[in-house]
């Protein structure tokens, strides 16, 4: 395996999060959910990025596409600032390490407790025909963050259950095999936009598998595109501007995705536009989405122009993120009793 001079050796704390490669362009409850936050952690953390694209085969889909989307998630990455000088960009299947995790993690978990995830309920409470694969997701999720001893792990209110598995078994693992074995990682969620919702179906969030075209914003739609969707969010017939995610599902989501874009206290928000329409409210949420989204999607395009420069970035990642990723696996191996030796990979 390489050495990276240039890493850093900072005693910084780490961090990792992920993303699944399932769509063409993430919506903005990824983006004010996690990416925004991902880019401000960069600062006070050493930072792993990775595309999750073990976890997209769990829903059979077209290789080349599952390629494509990929390399679009990386690059969406970059482009809403997370800095590859600074943090690991990678992909998950680039670091042989995550799926070995995954099976030391999968012989200490009891089968219960995957029955018992929402995730996996919801989706096959709605017909979806589910494979072992993604049964067993959470396994490999718990794998990807325990690989990196990350501190913390900057995630949207969904994921929540997700990194709760991740903490009860590092917990068992030090444990059997001793108390320094992985280290139990708290989740990062900023409550503000922890959970971005459907325009259309306000009481639901904004989600790629569930929401329809129009309760979403992609990244990648055009400012007439945004105005539109926005302009159509569904809110309520008292008319007044006021958060209050019970009652007022879509209008506090509204008042959400500004405050959190512009900076403005959502009470602020709230006594600037005392005594307006919803049209008002709806007009400037749109400019503050259009205002982010366009430089966004500027330098979106320019990494896309330049696959080389991307698969650069991803190979400089996936070299730094397996340099961690095979300390902490010749540990585990060594813990849980397999023969040390010429690991070939
Ligand atoms: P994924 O790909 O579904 O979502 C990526 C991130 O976006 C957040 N998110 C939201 N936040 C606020 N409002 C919303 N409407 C919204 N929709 C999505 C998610 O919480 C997530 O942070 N299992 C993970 C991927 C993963 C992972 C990991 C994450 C795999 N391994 C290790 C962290 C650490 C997932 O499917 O996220």
């Amino acid at each position: 395996m390489g050495h990276m001079s240039d890493a850093p050796t900072t005693a910084q704390p780490r961090i990792l999060s992920g993303m699944q490669p399932t769509s063409d362009s993430l919506h903005l409850g990824n983006y004010l959910g996690a990416l925004v936050n991902w880019v401000g952690l960069q600062d006070g953390f050493d930072a792993y990025y990775f595309v999750a694209d073990l976890h997209a085969l769990t829903v059979p889909t077209d290789p080349e596409v599952i390629r494509r989307r990929t390399r679009v998630t990386a690059a969406q990455y970059v482009a809403a600032g997370v800095d590859p000088q600074r943090s690991a960009v990678f992909c998950q299947s680039h670091v042989a390490e995550h799926p070995e995790l995954m099976w030391v993690l999968a012989c200490q978990t009891a089968m219960g407790e995957m029955n018992r995830m929402t995730q996996f309920k919801d989706k096959t409470a709605k017909g979806h025909n589910a494979n072992v694969g993604l049964f067993t997701y959470p396994v490999l999720m718990a794998a990807d963050i325990l690989l990196y001893d990350a501190a913390k792990v900057p995630v949207g209110e969904d994921q929540r259950q997700h990194l709760e598995i991740t903490r009860d078994l590092a917990m068992r693992v030090n444990q059997r095999f001793g108390a320094d074995t992985l280290v139990v990682p708290e989740p990062h969620i900023v409550k503000a936009s922890a959970k971005i919702q459907d325009l259309q179906e306000p009481e639901a969030k904004m989600s790629g598998s569930t929401s329809s075209d129009k309760g979403m914003i992609l990244l990648s739609d055009d400012p007439k595109r945004i105005a539109k969707k926005i302009r159509s969010a569904v809110t309520d017939a008292d008319g007044e501007i006021r958060y209050d995610p019970e009652t007022k599902a879509g209008v506090s989501n509204l008042l959400v995705i500004h405050s959190v874009l512009s900076g403005t206290s959502i009470p602020q928000l709230e006594a600037r536009f005392s005594g307006q329409g919803y049209g008002a409210l709806k007009g400037e949420v749109a400019d503050v989405v259009v205002e982010a989204v366009a430089p966004f999607q500027e330098r979106l395009a320019a990494l896309l122009d330049d696959p080389a420069e991307l698969d650069r970035i991803l190979a400089g990642g996936a070299e730094r993120a397996a340099e961690v990723a095979s300390i902490t696996m010749t540990r585990v191996r060594e813990r849980v009793g397999l023969l040390a030796g010429a690991v070939r990979g």
